[in-house]
């Protein structure tokens, strides 16, 4: 037997901030260090690489990352004065951002690498062991980075697969389009291949990720005519293979609901009835200087088009209260438009001024203290829909996917088509499966049921 790779020497600690891409990319850069003999470390004390996966999305995110690093600095010294070594990498979009600057502020960084480049990491770390001066890696090649991604192993019967990056929307609030870069789509045939290579180690479930993920487009693959496809029709083709029970996507635009993707949401039983669509705000001025394009009403009419297609989805968002020249009424539309959707879930923010974006030098910048009132004001009335949401699930049965075991003994926790958690008394041996759970209790952020009793006799 080989020996694990911690007893041959080396370890990594991966700290990941931010969103679902990131998940993933943390996942891709263990895996891409594994052939090098990196075991998995459980804190950065026990590791030889640390590498911080960051997230630039708002100030208090990137700040974090700074403060960590002070901790890291003073892990490198103790390990130094015991004649050990500590690599330091920051990735991700505070790497990307701030390359120059984490360089003047943090010098015991070794490796800086973008959220495009970390499939370089292993020549990075021999260039950070030369000792040849810090390292910085900030290119934009996304399809060079998927073709040398190393082989993936699933962990648990549900994964993330990026199909698409980057974004070409420019929001005025947002470092998305200066950090990933352009929105750019993998190949069908390259999706296709990593699913299958999921799906044969039992994963059931995949969530499609991208920034715009509903801008996904590429032509068809090799053989097939025909104009490009969209994410609809992606959908449809990766529900035809073999152990998928279920898919996801996120994050979505209104922008980019297009019809093709409506009706796969209405036709394909395996898209689960679910979908993030973020609108930022309810009123059209400020929907304009946020340059969303898009109105409240064409939001609106979206989501009416959407339900009327899948008319038992849960509708979740993001919302950002005092953006630049928000008056009290604009966002009393925010709060109408949210009475409007009825939201199952929902991710709300103060605005945070990002250095470079065109935002950040607007007029009539909001006063801290008023972005504090009106997102207590938003996060009541969501939470208020997210709890009447889940309330209406008592009594139903609903099918779930097991994913891992609860805190209790003989305790299972597994989503709900919804996403909502739900567990659950069953036997381990149910890891991994997909069964009818009869919902008999609610609580703020997840649901308890009993397994179907008929279908556990059947089973
Ligand atoms: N300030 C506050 N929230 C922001 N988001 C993006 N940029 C900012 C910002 N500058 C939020 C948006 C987006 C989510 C991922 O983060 O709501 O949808
Ligand atoms: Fe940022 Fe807007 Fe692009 Fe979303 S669509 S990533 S909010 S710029």
């Amino acid at each position: 037997m080989t020996k694990p790779a911690q007893e041959q020497g080396k370890s990594v600690f991966i700290r990941t901030y931010g969103c679902q891409m990131n998940v993933y990319d943390s996942e891709r850069m263990a895996g891409l260090l594994k052939p090098l003999g990196y075991g998995v470390a459980d804190a950065p004390e026990d590791a030889d690489l640390v590498i911080l996966n960051t997230c630039h999305i708002r100030e208090k995110a990137a700040e974090k990352v700074y403060s960590e690093l002070g901790r890291l600095k003073q892990i490198k010294t103790a390990k130094k004065t015991a004649g050990e070594e500590l690599t330091i990498a920051v990735a991700g979009c505070v790497a990307q951002a701030e390359g120059p600057e984490i360089k003047a502020r943090a010098p015991q960084v070794d490796i800086t690498v973008g959220p495009q480049a970390y499939h370089r990491l292993p020549e990075l770390l021999a260039k950070a062991a030369r000792k040849d001066g810090a390292v910085l890696e900030t290119d934009f090649a996304v399809e060079e980075k998927f073709d040398r991604l190393a082989d993936r192993k699933a962990d648990g019967p549900t994964a993330f697969v990026t199909i698409q990056e980057g974004c070409d929307k420019f929001c005025t609030f947002c470092v998305v389009p200066y950090t990933r870069g352009a929105e750019v789509s993998r190949s069908v045939d390259q999706i296709t291949d990593e699913v299958r290579l999921l799906a044969g180690q039992g994963v059931k479930e995949i969530t499609l990720l991208g920034q715009n993920v509903n801008a996904w487009r590429h032509a068809p693959p090799a053989g097939d005519a025909g104009d490009d496809w969209g994410l609809g029709e992606l959908c449809r083709h990766l529900a035809k293979i073999d152990g998928i029970e279920r898919l996801r996507f996120t994050t979505s635009h209104p922008r980019d609901m297009d019809d093709g993707l409506i009706a796969a949401l209405g036709e394909e039983e395996k898209l689960m009835p679910y979908l993030h669509l973020p609108v930022q705000a309810g009123s059209d001025q400020i929907l304009k200087t946020m340059n969303r394009g898009h109105t409240a009403e064409d939001y609106l009419r979206q989501i009416e088009r959407i339900r009327a297609a899948r008319p038992d989805i849960a509708i979740s968002g993001d919302f950002i209260v005092g953006f630049p020249g928000e008056t009290d009424e604009d966002f009393q539309a925010t709060l109408d438009l949210v009475t409007e959707v009825e939201y199952a879930s929902a991710f709300s923010f103060k605005y945070s001024r990002r250095p470079g974006t065109p935002g950040s030098v607007m007029q009539k910048q909001v006063p801290e203290a008023l972005k504090d009132e009106r997102l207590s004001l938003l996060q009541a009335l969501l939470d208020v829909q997210r709890r009447s949401f889940n309330d209406a699930q008592r009594g139903r049965t609903l099918p779930v996917l097991f994913e891992k075991t609860g805190r209790h003994e003989g305790q299972l926790v597994g989503r709900s088509p919804y996403l909502q958690s739900v567990h659950v008394t069953a036997p381990k041996s149910m890891l991994g499966s997909i069964a009818p759970v009869k919902i008999k209790g609610v609580t703020p952020n997840a649901l308890a049921g009993e397994l179907d009793k008929r279908r556990e006799a059947a089973a």
